[in-house]
């Protein structure tokens, strides 16, 4: 039942570095708010944090290889 987040921690509005503040990654420069999911919820992010391929195997999670979860996931942005 645990949950991950995979997302390329670097802000999408000029690349600051958010920080996990109780329950959502919070950006220092212009104030952009991300939730646990990575999907922008306030300020100037033009859009969610990015999503790096990835790969699940059991429980050890690759990045650099386009796995199922990452493909589904990536759709789903596509078309949002
Ligand atoms: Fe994150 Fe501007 S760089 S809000």
């Amino acid at each position: 039942s645990d949950r991950f987040t995979v997302a390329i921690g670097l802000c999408t509005h000029v690349g600051c570095i958010p920080a996990w503040k109780k329950d959502k990654w919070k950006c220092a420069c212009h104030g952009g708010e991300f939730n646990p999911s990575g999907q922008q919820t306030f300020g100037p992010p033009p859009r969610p944090l990015d999503l790096p391929p990835f790969t699940v195997q059991g429980t050890a999670i690759t990045l650099g290889e386009e796995g199922p979860e990452y493909k589904k996931i990536a759709a789903a942005m596509a078309t949002a």
